[in-house]
């Protein structure tokens, strides 16, 4: 065993110690602690109160001292100097130099723009319409709502799902004779966009509209969209390098600059750019993305949690949890090490979420009561974007932002009622909070840079390869097979039967 190996497994005992330990302290006695306040954090205006995790300042040492035994910091430094870290795709990752200001200055970065300003000076385009999944429809959709106080250029819809009704619902509300579609594919492959893509094409060719008027293309593989009819001067790339989940910064966030405004995509990518310099040079101590990847780990694999709950009060970040669940989901959901090893614990944890205040009306039930624990994250900016001269519409956010710290307090705290178990709150149930001061384009990009640090800091820490996503190909695989019935031999009866019940061809 090498001394870096040793001192890790020694690390990782004493996390184990502390963990049986903690639980025997209740939050609501932990939470009263003297010097508490040192587990809230700050950035700018933004605030991680840690102070409701099942956490003292000895374990938060240890979880440091185990992020420095595997030496994060040289894998920062390796991300940042766009060293190979995605090891299976034999790849650097470089999703944060487009949050630089010298990306700005690119040639690609100015097409983009320029294209942006054109589309919204054109009072001929009133709708626009993203086709693409995954990451290339999750962040820039969920941007978009989020930015919604901000939305000054035409109406944007995103089609994800091959489920034919979404798009037809989508095409319902457009006017082919003016109507934008981006086709946002990184491969230019994938099978949902390419579907949705050609239902378009006969959409506009029966209504007379031209395709090369109508559509531009965002991806990797310019090729690919030329041999599909895209016009070459109508397509942005951007590079292999960036992964999809982590995409939304580069040309695939075209609808949501079309939508806010060259300017305010600018002050999302600043707010990033702000959000990476803290994550590549504070100390760990004061690192909130090192911080809170490594409560991830805590509670995955010190205390045993495989979930894990994003909810953002803030109804126009409706959509983050399920960006969030792409981004550490595809991320971190793997059982082998960076090198093809089996793991030795398990690593990334179901992420699931839904906008706060909503959620306390439905799941909050099983947050609160179930025999399971499951940490949340609340999310909240501590003022609204609009409204801000109306005092009713202000006390409809405050009365929020109390909903937020009160599910919080609750949670941890519950209460004892012996003779009416029904009603009885076990509490001891720990969440995170994460608030900022308004959820301005730049506070947005910082917050969503943050949660991409966080999934790469535990995916580091857990050894797994954060960057790649094997894990979708066989669904794919068999989607083709099952609908080109190219080879069926190894597929059960029951999708035999399934595929029968289609109405298709006997099979
Ligand atoms: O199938 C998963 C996936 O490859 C994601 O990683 C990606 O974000 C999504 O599909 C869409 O891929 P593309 O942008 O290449 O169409």
């Amino acid at each position: 065993m090498t001394d870096q190996n040793k001192q890790i497994a020694a690390v990782e005992s004493q996390l184990r110690r502390d963990a049986d330990a903690i639980a025997l302290h209740h939050l609501r006695r932990l939470i009263h602690q003297d010097g508490r306040d040192d587990l809230c954090f700050h950035f700018e205006d933004l605030t991680v109160d840690c102070t409701r995790q099942p956490l003292t300042h000895d374990i938060l040492q240890q979880l440091l001292t185990l992020a420095e035994a595997k030496s994060l910091a040289d894998f920062i430094k390796a991300m940042f100097a766009g060293k190979t870290i995605n090891l299976s795709e034999d790849q650097p990752v470089s999703h944060c130099r487009l949050r630089t200001p010298d990306y700005r200055q690119s040639e690609a970065y100015q097409k983009l723009t320029h294209f942006a300003d054109n589309v919204r000076a054109n009072q001929n385009i009133k709708s626009i319409v993203n086709l693409g999944i995954g990451g290339s429809d999750l962040g820039p959709a969920m941007v978009t709502a989020g930015l919604a106080g901000y939305h000054d250029g035409p109406v944007v819809h995103y089609v994800g799902n091959i489920d034919p009704h979404a798009l037809y619902d989508v095409l319902a509300q457009c006017d082919p004779h003016s109507t934008l579609f981006i086709m946002t594919s990184k491969t230019f492959t994938t099978s949902e966009t390419l579907a949705n893509g050609g239902l378009v094409k006969g959409w506009l060719e029966q209504n007379g509209v031209a395709l090369d008027t109508a559509m531009v293309a965002v991806t990797t593989y310019q090729e690919r969209a030329v041999d599909w009819g895209i016009d070459p001067a109508r397509i942005f790339d951007f590079d292999e390098s960036v992964g999809g989940r982590y995409s939304l910064w580069s040309a695939v966030g075209l609808s949501v600059m079309i939508a806010v405004g060259s300017k305010a995509f600018g002050q999302l990518l600043d707010g990033a750019h702000a959000m990476d310099n803290h994550f590549e040079t504070a100390p760990f101590a004061s690192n909130i993305p090192v911080i809170m990847g490594l409560l991830r780990v805590w509670h995955r694999s010190y205390l045993g949690h495989m979930a894990y709950g994003i909810m953002p009060y803030d109804q126009r970040l409706a959509r983050l949890p399920a960006w969030a669940q792409q981004l550490e989901m595809e991320s971190n959901g793997k059982s082998v090490t960076r090198h093809g090893k089996p793991l030795d614990q398990p690593a990334g944890p179901l992420i699931w979420g839904e906008a706060g205040v909503n959620g306390q009306h439905s799941f909050f039930q099983w947050l609160h009561q179930s025999v399971d624990i499951c940490p949340i994250d609340i999310l909240i900016a501590r003022k609204p974007v609009n409204l801000l001269d109306d005092a009713a519409w202000q006390a409809s956010h405050r009365t929020l932002a109390i909903n937020a710290v009160a599910q919080a307090e609750a949670l941890a705290v519950g209460v004892e009622q012996a003779d009416a178990p029904h009603r009885h709150f076990p509490g001891n149930r720990p969440s995170l909070m994460v608030s900022w001061d308004a959820t301005t384009p730049y506070a947005l990009g910082r917050l969503l840079a943050l949660y991409e640090h966080i999934t790469v800091v535990s995916g580091f820490v857990w050894d797994v390869n954060s960057f790649d996503q094997w894990g979708v190909e066989l669904g794919k695989k068999m989607a083709h097979d099952l609908a080109s019935k190219s080879d069926l031999d190894g597929f059960s009866p029951a999708a035999k039967a399934f595929l029968n019940r289609l109405n298709d061809e006997p099979i």
